[in-house]
């Protein structure tokens, strides 16, 4: 099926995903979210793709969900609302390819959860982050309340979900929301900086790197490190761990495979 809201694009492994709704500052809306769904099912499934740069077209990232689209809904539609964009969100979080958010303005309510949602977050020195649901009368429903307060704390991440207030990115790369800021022409680069590096490693290792840090987080320390060990036990079941070793042992770059 096709993408109405998506645009893609692969280029040496990297798979860039532009969010295309700009008259609309790309409000996610449940066509979005669906479709979200489906491209981050079909990257995973690509072989020619190692790494995915999420970024959006125009003014914003994503300036929220999309709020004419909410306003009318009862309980049960707005708890669904936020249970299916919760499980989107949350496939993009275990993706096993290493997601970036490339953040080029907006990143508003839900376009600020669905940076959370990815591994790595580079801004454009121009971007603004916020949760400003309670302005709606609305709480973060995509996972940021507490996405938000297990990156950066309690105390500030109740500061910016009870002022609502937007912050620009030298305050988000300052409370470590983003890892980069740059400036915006320089952003898509920026970006791919990253994925050239993560692709010249491991793809399994990265994989189960992201396993571990994702479910040894919300553990007690000592499940999470067994947790952690029993992952890299299983390296020693792939070809590519014992690649890299040779490589580094015979002074040559490695040629992972993946398997
Ligand atoms: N949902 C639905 N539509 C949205 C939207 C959202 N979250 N954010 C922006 N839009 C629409 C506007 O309604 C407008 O549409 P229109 O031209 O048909 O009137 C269009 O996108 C452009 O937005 P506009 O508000 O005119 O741009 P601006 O530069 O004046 O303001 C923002 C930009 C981001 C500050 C402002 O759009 C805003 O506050 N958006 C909502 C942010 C929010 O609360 N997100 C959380 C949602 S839970």
């Amino acid at each position: 099926m096709p993408y109405d809201l998506l645009l893609l694009d692969v280029a040496d492994r990297i798979a860039t995903v532009t969010i295309n709704r700009p008259d609309k500052l790309n409000a996610l809306n449940d066509v979005m979210m669906d479709e979200l769904g489906r491209m981050f099912g079909e990257l995973a499934g690509r072989d020619d793709v190692g790494v995915i740069i999420l970024t959006g077209n125009g003014r914003a990232f994503v300036a929220g969900a999309d709020i004419k689209a909410l306003a009318a809904r009862d309980r049960a539609a707005l708890e669904a609302t936020s249970r299916v964009g919760q499980a989107v969100f949350r496939s993009i979080e275990q993706s096993a390819k290493p997601v970036i958010a490339a953040v080029n303005g907006f990143a508003l309510g839900g376009g600020c959860e669905l940076a959370l949602s990815c591994h790595l977050r580079v801004a454009s020195s121009s971007a603004k982050f916020g949760l400003p649901e309670v302005k709606l009368g609305l709480i973060p429903g995509y996972g940021g309340t507490q996405r938000l307060a297990r990156l950066i704390g309690r105390g500030r991440a109740l500061e910016l979900v009870l002022t609502g207030e937007p912050i620009d990115s030298a305050e988000a790369h300052r409370l470590g929301i983003v890892n980069a800021v740059v400036a915006p022409d320089a952003l898509l680069d920026a970006a791919r900086a990253f994925a050239r590096t993560m692709l010249k490693n491991g793809p399994l290792a990265m994989a189960r790197a992201i396993d571990a840090i994702d479910r040894g987080l919300d553990q007690p320390l000592d499940a999470g490190i067994s947790h952690e060990a029993t992952l890299f036990g299983s390296l020693a079941d792939t070809a590519d761990m014992r690649e890299g070793t040779a490589a580094f042992l015979e002074k040559r770059a490695a040629a992972f495979q993946g398997r």
